[in-house]
Parts: C-alpha cells; sequence; structure tokens
C-alpha cells in the first residue's frame, strides 16, 4: 500500500522540502520523505562500506547537547559528521551557560550563529521544541522523554535490510507502552504501512494524542495499530519484535515498581514461540538481561541488536546531510 503512495518526486525535490527542517518527531515526515531518508541512508552505508569518500558536509558543524547519557547517539553522531567531512562539538549543560540558568531563547540563538546544526537529548518535548522555535538552524531530536525518532529511522532501515521491505509486516512490542522507543515505533508504523501491535501493562500504555494522531495516517497507509495488555496476543505471527528497558532515563525512582509492574512482559524464548519462525528480534539498546529481555534472545539467533546500532550512524547521516546540505 505505502508502494502507491510513494512519491515520483526526484531526490532534488525531497532534499528542497528536507534542507533546514527540524527532525523532532517521525509524525512530523510524510511517508514519502521517511522513505526517501532510508534509501539515502542506504546509499550512504554502501559509501562507507566501499571506503568511498562522501563529504557531503565538509565545513559545516553539528553541536550535540546531552542533558542525559549516550554512548550510541553521542559516537554515532559525531562519526558520521566526520565521515560527511564534517566536524561535531560535545555540549555537557555542565559546560556551558545553559546550566547555569541561560535561557532555551538565548542559547539556541547563540549557537545558531556557529552552528549548522544542533542535535539535543533532553527530558521534555517542549524544551527542544522552544529550541526549535528559536533557532535558525535545523534541531535534530536524539531523544526526549516521549520520542526518539532517530533511533526508530535506523530500525525501519534495519527491517528493511533483514525483510525487503516494511508495509505489510507485523511488529510486536511487548514492555513499556509509554516511552519514546514506543511511540516513535508507533508513528514510524503508521508512516509506512508496518502493522503495530503494542502489549503493556494498563498503566503504561502510549500516549492517547500520538496513538490518535498515528491512527489518522495509518487510514492512509493501511497500518493497523493495536494497543493491548496481552503479550502473547501482541505477539503472534509478528515479523518483527522489539522491546526496550522497562525504566527508562529519568524514570529511575521508579525502578522497583517498574520491575514488579513489567514481570509478565518479558520477551523469552515461550512468548517468542508465538512470533513467526524468521522473526528478528530489536532492541535498542543499553538493555538489561534478564528483566526486559533473556540473554538467549538478545544473544540468540533471531537477535540483529548490533546491526542496529550500526544503522544509527547511517541514517543518522542521511538525515544530518538532508537538513544541513
Ligand atoms: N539507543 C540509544 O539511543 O543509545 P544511547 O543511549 O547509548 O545513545
Ligand atoms: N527508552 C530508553 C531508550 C534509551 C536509548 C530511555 O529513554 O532510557
Amino acid at each position: 500500500m505505502v508502494q502507491a503512495i510513494k512519491t515520483t518526486e526526484s531526490s532534488d525535490v525531497m532534499q528542497a522540502k528536507l534542507k533546514g527542517k527540524d527532525f523532532l518527531s517521525i509524525a512530523d515526515f510524510s511517508t514519502a520523505e521517511i522513505l526517501y531518508l532510508l534509501e539515502e541512508a542506504k546509499e550512504l552505508k554502501k559509501l562507507q562500506k566501499s571506503g568511498i569518500p562522501h563529504p557531503y558536509l565538509a565545513g559545516k558543524v553539528l553541536g550535540m547537547l546531552f542533558e542525559k547519557s549516550s554512548t550510541r547517539t553521542r559516537v554515532s553522531f559525531e562519526v558520521g559528521m566526520l565521515q560527511l567531512g564534517g566536524h561535531a562539538i560535545f555540549l555537557s549543560p555542565r559546560d556551558i551557560q545553559l546550566g547555569r540558568g541561560e535561557s532555551i531563547h538565548d542559547t539556541a540563538i547563540v549557537l545558531s550563529r556557529y552552528l549548522d546544526a544542533l542535535m539535543i537529548r533532553t527530558f521534555s518535548h517542549e524544551s527542544i521544541q522552544e529550541f526549535a522555535h528559536h533557532a535558525d538552524v535545523p534541531i535534530i531530536n536524539g531523544l526526549t522523554d516521549p520520542h526518539h525518532p532517530v533511533q526508530v529511522m535506523a530500525d525501519l532501515q534495519t527491517i528493511i535490510e533483514y525483510k525487503g521491505k516494511l508495509d505489510g509486516l507485523k511488529l510486536c512490542y511487548v514492555g513499556d507502552g509509554n516511552n519514546n522507543v514506543t511511540h516513535s515505533l508507533i508513528e514510524a508504523a503508521a508512516k509506512v504501512g508496518m502493522h503495530i501491535s503494542v502489549a503493556s501493562p494498563e498503566k503504561y500504555r502510549p500516549n492517547q494524542e500520538i496513538v490518535a494522531k498515528a491512527l489518522e495516517d495509518a487510514k492512509l497507509t493501511g497500518s493497523t495499530i493495536s494497543i493491548i495488555t496481552d503479550p502473547i496476543e501482541a505477539m503472534k505471527d509478528a515479523d518483527v519484535v522489539v522491546t526496550d528497558v522497562w525504566t527508562s532515563m529519568g524514570m529511575e525512582a521508579e525502578a522497583q515498581e517498574r520491575l514488579q509492574a513489567f514481570q509478565a512482559y518479558q520477551v523469552n524464548e515461550e512468548l517468542c514461540s508465538y512470533a513467526k519462525s524468521d522473526y528478528i528480534f530489536m532492541h535498542c539498546l543499553p538493555a538489561h538481561r534478564g528483566e526486559e529481555v533473556t540473554a538467549d534472545i538478545i544473544d540468540g539467533p533471531h537477535s540483529v541488536v548490533f546491526d542496529e546500532a550500526e544503522n544509527r550512524l547511517h541514517a543518522q547521516k542521511a538525515i544530518l546531510k538532508a537538513v544541513i546540505l
């Protein structure tokens, strides 16, 4: 179905549409734009693997502001800029005046005078929206409490690599339904015609507004979105199985309560026996073996988590090239 609405616009037109755009959530992008970025990610991965230089962003500088910890996001954005011929600067609130109370307004305007784009990992989505409102350069969301769009672009790239397509597949997410990865997956599934089943305890269901908007998008692509509490039902005939930590960054005070609440939502051999026999297992990492997923699954033959982690690099290079160039 997605193929039917796939753009016929040239890459020049797509590039013109994306230039200067913020990358705050998947829902902000059209199906055509997402598919274009995934094609670009595939090409950039090919160039990198072939050792062919691709300095599209020579002389360009990305700022990277982290208010939460990161391994993958920090390193993949920095390496991505270097591979594109540009440079990246790591900014921690401890080191810049934002951490001493300088306003987002002033920080965004000042940083826009030096940088070509700014990637931000922070808590509230409103903060990153405020940055985007005041900045003159593209703002890229490197994770907020409710969204992790750059992760999910890498997830889509990985699914295509293993399954050859997105539309018509069934993705099953088991665990914390109310976190950033789940929300971005729901938005993405709706955009690309993938069916998604999310199983989580009642208290940890996905955000209703995000689901409502995704249901609207799903009408255009034929995707179905099912938000339930039964992990077995969600898992039945899944092509792609995904989970994430039970306690996301910033929720540490609830860790004990969550450990109890999610006991029945562990991705393990028994649960995965309901998925298709050739399912792939994905996790954005970092993972807690023995909590949201057992070691035999994440380290087993269905797991693609390290390709998924690698694809952060390629998917983000496509985003950087599109919004900066
Ligand atoms: N998946 C992910 O965003 O990892 P980091 O927290 O290490 O950046
Ligand atoms: N949901 C997790 C993702 C980590 C990359 C968190 O927010 O901590």
